[in-house]
C-alpha cells in the first residue's frame, strides 16, 4: 500500500493520524476534568479509550442486577480484592437491591510491570470468618488467572458456603490456570489497560474509563 501512496496522501495520513492522537487526548482531558480541574498529565498519556463511563456504568448496573436476584436472601459477602478492584466494588455495590457484606483482601503479585509475576502474596487479609457465607470475589481483570486461583484455593479452605467471581475485565487470550467466571463486564483484548481502578506503576486508577497508555508512557 504505502508505494502507491504519493507524498501528498503519506502528509494527508500522516496528518490525520495526529488528529486523531489529537482528538483522543482531547475527548480524554474531558473525562478526567473533576470540578473544573483538569488532569492533563493523566489525559496526555492515554492513546485509545477502550470502554467509556457510559459502556461500564450500564454494563456494572447489569450485573449488580442479574447478581441481586442470584443471592436473593442470601446475604453475600462480597469480597473486593485490592488495590484494583475498589472502583469496580463501589459502584457494582451500589446496584445491587440486596443486603450484603462487604470485605477487603489486599494481594500482590509482585512488579510495578505490565506483566503479573505468579508469586502472589497476602498483604492484608479479611478481618471475619467466611465457613458458611456465600462469597462473591469482586475483581478487576482476570489476565493470566495466576492470582485468582491462588486466591480460590486460599479461600476454600475456609469452607464458604458458595465462592463465585465477579470480574469487571476478562483477558481470556493470556489465561494460563483454567478458571469458572461467573459473571464477566467486558471481554478485551490482549492489551494492557488502565482505568477504573487498573493502574499502571500506581496510577490512572481514578480516571473514569478503561483506556489504554501510549507506548511512550511505558519507557
Ligand atoms: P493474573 O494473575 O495474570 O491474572 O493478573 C492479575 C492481576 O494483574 C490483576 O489483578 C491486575 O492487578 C494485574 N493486571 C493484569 N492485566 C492488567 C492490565 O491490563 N492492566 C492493569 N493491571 C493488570
Ligand atoms: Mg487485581
Amino acid at each position: 500500500v504505502g508505494d502507491a501512496l504519493g507524498d501528498g496522501e503519506i502528509e494527508k495520513r500522516h496528518a490525520r493520524n495526529d488528529g486523531i492522537e489529537h482528538g483522543v487526548a482531547l475527548v480524554a482531558q474531558r473525562l478526567v476534568q473533576v470540578e473544573g480541574v483538569t488532569m492533563d498529565d493523566l489525559a496526555n498519556d492515554i492513546q485509545e479509550i477502550l470502554l467509556s463511563e457510559s459502556q461500564i456504568q450500564q454494563r456494572v448496573c447489569e450485573l449488580g442486577g442479574r447478581i441481586s436476584a442470584d443471592y436473593a436472601g442470601q446475604n453475600p459477602l462480597l469480597l473486593c480484592v485490592l488495590k484494583g478492584g475498589y472502583v469496580f466494588l463501589a459502584d457494582l455495590t451500589r446496584c445491587l437491591t440486596i443486603k450484603h457484606d462487604v470485605d477487603f483482601m489486599a494481594i500482590s503479585s509482585y512488579g510495578d510491570g505490565t506483566e503479573s509475576s505468579g508469586v502472589v502474596h497476602i498483604l492484608k487479609d479479611l478481618d471475619r470468618d467466611i465457613s458458611g457465607r456465600h462469597v462473591l470475589v469482586v475483581e478487576d481483570i482476570i489476565d493470566t488467572g495466576r492470582t485468582l486461583a491462588y486466591l480460590l484455593q486460599n479461600l476454600r479452605v475456609r469452607q464458604p458456603a458458595s465462592l463465585k467471581v465477579c470480574t469487571l475485565l476478562n483477558k481470556p487470550s493470556r489465561r494460563e490456570i483454567h478458571l469458572d467466571v461467573d459473571y464477566t463486564g467486558f471481554e478485551i483484548p490482549d492489551r494492557f489497560v488502565i482505568g477504573y481502578g487498573l493502574d499502571f506503576a500506581g496510577h490512572y486508577r481514578n480516571l473514569r474509563f478503561v483506556g489504554v497508555l501510549k507506548p511512550e508512557v511505558y519507557t
